[in-house]
């Protein structure tokens, strides 16, 4: 099985999952919820991320998801929504409103 680490700051905790996975699989690898998660379709908005490095490793962006993050406020900068990103090679991202 091909694996990829995904990187959560600021704890600095590693996590491999399969490549392809969404970023809810964090939920099987950890002992807690690093990532906030409600709808996992990409409706609630309680998964944004910012992606520190590897933003072309989380997959395509498709219009409804662009679409949200800008109803949010996010669409400047390198957020996503958690629930909808693909692993697809390394990355790291934080929770949006950390500090
Ligand atoms: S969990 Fe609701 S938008 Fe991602």
């Amino acid at each position: 099985m091909d694996l990829k680490k995904l990187t959560l700051m600021p704890h600095g905790l590693e996590v491999l999952l399969p490549v392809g996975s969404p970023l809810t699989e964090l939920e099987y690898e950890t002992s807690r919820r690093v990532i906030p998660f409600g709808c996992q379709s990409g409706a609630c908005g309680a998964c944004v991320i910012e992606v520190l490095d590897g933003f072309e490793s989380l997959g395509e962006m498709d219009p409804e998801e662009a679409d949200f993050l800008e109803d949010l406020g996010r669409a400047d900068g390198n957020y996503r929504l958690a629930c909808q990103c693909r692993l697809i090679s390394a990355a790291t991202v934080r929770v949006a409103d950390d500090q």
